[in-house]
């Protein structure tokens, strides 16, 4: 913008005069505009005209480490359609709409963008968030919901998807992108004798998390029946962050210990390989948990101090018994045409013991991220266009 500072209040004073008061270092806005006090670094930083940001993009071309340290308002204005109007005394101007300060506005803890929620869950558990494929792939409101219930619960059921080969992956297209692993993109599940690991068997599958031996396991998992006419093979749910809050509340050492101590997982074929060394519990800046990994079957030996090994393991087996009991633990079967979603990160899935020689079973699964679901969401809701700052934008 080519603002100059006529038409700017020129002093202190006439800031004042508007309600405006320039302090040392930030600025405070009349209760017209809303009560927010703002740095002048952050308000220069935040310029949306042509020559600080690209347009369309809304991608900063200012380079933040270029504003000088004493950045100060040499004049600074609330105009008549609340526009507040800074002239710079690095030479530059800016203007910021009343609606953009107020949704960016920082000064008050009270207004910052809490976290989602996530609604936790046990056995207890009424009903899998269920919806019908055509209502997901053919309309956006069906899309948001089954999106809304996998950002809330981890885990959603969609039935009616039609039973063909690599149908999972046009469905997770719709969407989004299927995260590609050092093995097939599309994996088969079926009794196989000589197939290569446990889910080729007949063998009970314990509540796990997939590819925990990737430092990002894939963060979302969609399990498509093909054919599920065995007898047994029920699928389990188990939201793994309802039990590390309980567990975290319950024995805190425990999930401190598990917490902190790295462990090593590791998938491998004749020609892939994956490992990574991760603690079973992640957590972000704030302490909250973001990452569970959990896979029984691929825990390599376990490289604690020797001081600690014991107390690992107690943490261990204390989360395992939580996990394998039948506090938390949601059983049901799936007919062909049933496509489960989990939270790779959060949701753990397994599956009941069956019968071969009793009839077919077959899915087929995918991965995908759960950034890129929840990027979708943003999209649907026209959520994910940042508002410009620049007034007559
Ligand atoms: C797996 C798996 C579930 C099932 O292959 O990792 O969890 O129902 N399979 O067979
Ligand atoms: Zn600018
Ligand atoms: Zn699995």
């Amino acid at each position: 913008m080519s603002t100059t500072s006529t038409g700017l209040a020129g002093s202190t004073d006439l800031a004042s005069a508007a309600g405006l008061v320039l302090e040392d270092r930030y600025l405070t806005l009349p209760p017209s505009i809303g009560t927010s006090a703002f740095h002048y670094v952050w308000l220069r930083d935040n310029c949306w005209c042509a020559e600080c940001r690209v347009a369309q993009s809304g991608e900063r071309r200012l380079f933040t480490a270029d504003i000088r340290e004493d950045i100060a308002p040499l004049a600074a204005e609330v105009d008549a359609q609340r526009v507040v109007r800074v002239a710079w005394n690095d030479g530059h101007s800016s203007t910021y709409t009343a609606a953009w300060l107020s949704a960016y506005s920082y000064s008050d803890p009270g207004r910052r963008e809490q976290p989602h929620e996530p609604r936790l869950w046990d056995a207890g558990l009424s009903e899998v968030p269920t919806f019908a494929h055509d209502h997901v792939v053919g309309t956006a409101a069906g899309q948001l919901a089954y999106l809304e219930a996998v950002r809330d619960l981890g885990v959603a059921l969609v039935r009616g998807t039609p039973a063909r080969d690599g149908e999972v992956a046009r469905f997770a297209e719709t969407m989004g992108h299927v995260r590609e692993t050092a093995f097939e993109r599309i994996h088969n599940v079926r009794h196989d004798p000589t197939g290569y690991n446990v889910a080729h068997t007949p063998m009970e599958l314990k509540p796990h998390t997939d590819l925990p031996s990737y430092h990002w396991p894939p963060s979302v998992q969609l399990l498509h029946f093909l054919v599920n006419d065995a007898e047994g093979g029920e699928s389990t749910i188990t939201d793994g962050w309802a039990i590390l809050a309980d567990l975290r509340r319950d024995d805190p050492t425990a999930f401190d210990t598990l917490a902190r101590v790295p462990v090593g997982f590791q998938l491998f074929s004749d020609t892939e390989d994956t490992y990574a060394q991760a603690p079973m519990i992640q957590l972000d800046t704030a302490g909250r948990v973001v990452t569970f990994r959990f896979s029984n079957q691929l825990v390599q030996p376990v490289d604690a101090p020797f001081g600690e090994m014991e107390a690992f393991y107690d943490a261990y087996r204390t989360l395992g018994r939580l996990i394998d009991g039948d506090r938390y633990k949601v059983a049901f079967k799936t007919s062909g045409g049933d496509l489960l979603t989990v939270h790779g990160h959060r949701v753990l899935h397994g599956r009941l013991p069956f019968d071969p020689a009793s009839g077919g079973r077959h899915l087929q699964d995918v991965y995908m991220e759960y950034d890129d679901l929840m990027a979708r969401r943003r999209v649907l809701l026209g959520e994910h266009k940042p508002l410009s700052a620049q007034a007559g934008a």
